[in-house]
C-alpha cells in the first residue's frame, strides 16, 4: 500500500512558499472529484459532510492522487445538487461550516494534495439575495439588470421572449408575478447572471478573492462557456445542446467570444497568488477549445472528447492525437476524463452496444443490452489508457471501485430537475451520485451511520473500498498500482508517440518508454517485447486478452511508430 513520507507535504509546501520554480502541479496532476454529498457522512442525515470527507481523506493518499476537486459546498436549496447558490461565500450547513472547510483544505495540504473548488458563475439559486431584491424591485430597476428581465411575447406579453430552452428541459424563461420573465438556461431555480453589467463582474472575483485567500489551489469554473449571451436574444430554434458540439458555432448563449475578456480579468487574479489554477468546464467545438487554453486564459479545460467517444481503437486514437496536439500547440496540456457526476458512470457506458443514447437509455432501454462484466473490463483499461496519457486525468469518486451506474433508482428518488423537466423522458443524473460504499455491512455501507440520501443497490457492498483494498485483482488495487507507476515513470515528460499494432489496438510510447497498449478487438492480441509493469487483466504466454490494456516497460522497442491520423 502507498504511503506518504510524513516530511513530504511539508516540503512540497515548503517549495511553493519559496517560489523556487513555477509550480504547475496541474499539467500532470491526478484530480480525484469527490461529489461530497455522496462521499462520506459524519452526522447521520443521509448526506455526506465535510467532517466525514475530511475523515476518509487518507483514501486519496492511498490512490495516490495529486488534487482533490470538491463540487459545489455553498448554501443551497439543492434544485440541482448545489449549483444553484444562494452564497457564493459560505458552506451548505448539511455539509458544514466555514470552519469545517478550512479545515479541509488543511487536512488535504497536510497530505500533500491539492484542493480545487467548483464556482459557479453563470448563474445564482433564486434564493440568493441578489434575485429576491430583483423580484421586490421590479422591471427597469437596477437589481433586476443583474440578471435577464426581459417582457415577453404575444399582446399580453404572455409568451417567453423567444425559443430558447433550458438545458434540463421545458423553456428557458420563467414569468414573475410582475409579468416579466427571467432567463434560466438550467432550472428555474438558477436564473443567469448578466455578465455585461459591472456589479456581478467584480463580485465574481470577490467570490475568487475569497477562496483563494482561504487556501484553495484552484478553481472549476463551472458553465465556461456560457456567462456572454446574444443581447439582442434572437430566437435560435430551441436547441438547448446540440447534439454534436461541432455544431456550437455562432450561437447566441454557448461559447461566444465575449467571455475570453472575462476570463482574463480572472487570471490576472490567480496569477497574483503563487501555484494556482482555473479549470473549465467548457463544451464547445474541439476546434474552439485551445482560445480557452491560451497563456492569459484557463490553466486547463475539461476535455469531453474521449469521455464521449465509444470503446474503439481509432476513435480513441484520433481523440488523444488531436487532443494532445491541440493542448500542446497553445502551451498547454490535455485533460482526460471518463466520467463525472453529470453523465452515465463509463463502467455502464461501455457496456452497452455502440450508438446507445446514454442519457435516454434507462428509460427507453432495452436493458438486456447491457453487459455489465464487458463494461467494466473496458472501464479498467481505459483508465489505465488515461493514466498513461501525458496531462492531467481527473477521475471521479467511485470510479476506482469499478462501480457502476444505479439507472433504476427508484422514481420517487430522483432528484435530478432533468427527470421532472423531461416528464420523465430522461432519467437523470441521481445514478451516478448514489453514496460511496465503504464497507460491506452496515444501514448504507460505511457512507454514514443512517441510510444515504439515495439508496445503493445490493451489489455495492460487493464493491465496497474495504473489501477492494485487501484483494489484489480488484479495481482499486488495480488504479492504486497504476497511479504509483503513473508518478514513478509517466510525469516527468509530455511526450507521445502513437504506435501500430494492429487495427483494434490502442497502443502508444511515452518518453520514459513506457508503453501503454490497450486491446479493443474481439480476440487476444500478441503484446511486444517489454517487461509487463500493470495489466487490467492476467496475461498469459505474452497475449492480452480482449477489452483490457497493459503497460510495459521496454525492453527493446518492437513495435513500428506510426504517424498520427492528424
Ligand atoms: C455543469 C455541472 O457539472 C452540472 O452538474 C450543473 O447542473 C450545470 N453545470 C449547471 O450548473
Amino acid at each position: 500500500m502507498l504511503t506518504v513520507p510524513t516530511d513530504e507535504p511539508t516540503r512540497r509546501h515548503e517549495a511553493r512558499r519559496a517560489g523556487a520554480q513555477p509550480d504547475r502541479w496541474w499539467r500532470t496532476g491526478a484530480v480525484y472529484q469527490m461529489y461530497l454529498r455522496s462521499f462520506a457522512d459524519s452526522d447521520g442525515d443521509g448526506i455526506g459532510d465535510l467532517p466525514g470527507a475530511l475523515a476518509r481523506l487518507d483514501h486519496l493518499v492511498e490512490l495516490g492522487v495529486d488534487a482533490v476537486w470538491v463540487n459545489p459546498w455553498y448554501p443551497s436549496p439543492m434544485r440541482d445538487g448545489g449549483y444553484d447558490i444562494s452564497d457564493h461565500r459560505d458552506i451548505d450547513p448539511r455539509f458544514g461550516t466555514l470552519s469545517d472547510a478550512e479545515a479541509f483544505i488543511a487536512g488535504v495540504h497536510r497530505r500533500g494534495l491539492r484542493v480545487i473548488v467548483d464556482v459557479v458563475p453563470n448563474h445564482t439559486s433564486s434564493d440568493h439575495r441578489w434575485f429576491r431584491e430583483a423580484l421586490d424591485a421590479g422591471p427597469g430597476s437596477p437589481e433586476r439588470a443583474r440578471f435577464h428581465f426581459l417582457d415577453g411575447r404575444g399582446p399580453d406579453g404572455s409568451e417567453p421572449p423567444n425559443d430558447w430552452s433550458s438545458a434540463f428541459g421545458g423553456s428557458a424563461w420563467e414569468r414573475v408575478a410582475d409579468g416579466q420573465w427571467y432567463l434560466h438556461l438550467f432550472d428555474s431555480g438558477q436564473p443567469d447572471l448578466n455578465w455585461q453589467n459591472p456589479e456581478v463582474r467584480a463580485d465574481f472575483v470577490d467570490t475568487l478573492r475569497f477562496w483563494l485567500d482561504l487556501g484553495v489551489d484552484g478553481v472549476r469554473v463551472d458553465v465556461a462557456h456560457g456567462l456572454a449571451k446574444d443581447p439582442t436574444y434572437p430566437d435560435n430554434g430551441g436547441i438547448a445542446v446540440p447534439r454534436d458540439r461541432r455544431d456550437l458555432v455562432d450561437h447566441p448563449y454557448w461559447d461566444r467570444d465575449e467571455v475570453h475578456v472575462l476570463i482574463r480579468e480572472w487570471r490576472t487574479l490567480l496569477d497574483g497568488y503563487d501555484g494556482r489554477m482555473m479549470v473549465a468546464e467548457a463544451v464547445v467545438s474541439p476546434t474552439r477549445l485551445p482560445a480557452y487554453l491560451a497563456p492569459d486564459q484557463y490553466h486547463q479545460s475539461f476535455n469531453f472528447d474521449l469521455l464521449e467517444a465509444e470503446w474503439d481503437a481509432w476513435g480513441f486514437g484520433e481523440v488523444i492525437v488531436t487532443s494532445h496536439a491541440s493542448a500542446a500547440a497553445v502551451g498547454a496540456t490535455s485533460t482526460w476524463v471518463l466520467s463525472n457526476h453529470d453523465v452515465m458512470r463509463h463502467a455502464t457506458r461501455y457496456g452497452l452496444p455502440h450508438g446507445t443514447d446514454h442519457a435516454r437509455w434507462p428509460v427507453t432501454g432495452p436493458h438486456t443490452a447491457l453487459d455489465a462484466a464487458v463494461g467494466l473490463r473496458r472501464a479498467q483499461a481505459a483508465a489505465m489508457v488515461t493514466m498513461a496519457l501525458p496531462g492531467s486525468v481527473y477521475l471521479y469518486q467511485g470510479d476506482e471501485l469499478g462501480l457502476p451506474e444505479v439507472w433504476d433508482l427508484p422514481d420517487d428518488v430522483l432528484e435530478d430537475p432533468t427527470w421532472r423537466r423531461t416528464g420523465g423522458a430522461m432519467r437523470g443524473r441521481d445514478g451516478c451520485r448514489v453514496p460511496i460504499p465503504w464497507e460491506e455491512t452496515g444501514p448504507s455501507l460505511g457512507f454514514g451511520p443512517s441510510e444515504g440520501w439515495l439508496p445503493q443497490p445490493g451489489a455495492f457492498a460487493g464493491l465496497a473500498a474495504s473489501r477492494q483494498a485487501v484483494d489484489p485483482t480488484s479495481t482499486l488495487s488495480l488504479y492504486r498500482q497504476a497511479l504509483r507507476l503513473r508518478r514513478e515513470l509517466l510525469v516527468d515528460d509530455e511526450a507521445l508517440t502513437m504506435l501500430a499494432l494492429g487495427d483494434d489496438v490502442l497502443a502508444f510510447e511515452r518518453g520514459s518508454g513506457v508503453m501503454c497498449v490497450a486491446n479493443m478487438g474481439t480476440s487476444a492480441i500478441a503484446l511486444p517485447d517489454g517487461e509487463v509493469l500493470v495489466t487490467s487483466a492476467p496475461v498469459a504466454g505474452g497475449l492480452l486478452p480482449p477489452d483490457a490494456c497493459a503497460w510495459l516497460a521496454p525492453r527493446t522497442r518492437s513495435a513500428p511508430v506510426v504517424t498520427p491520423p492528424v
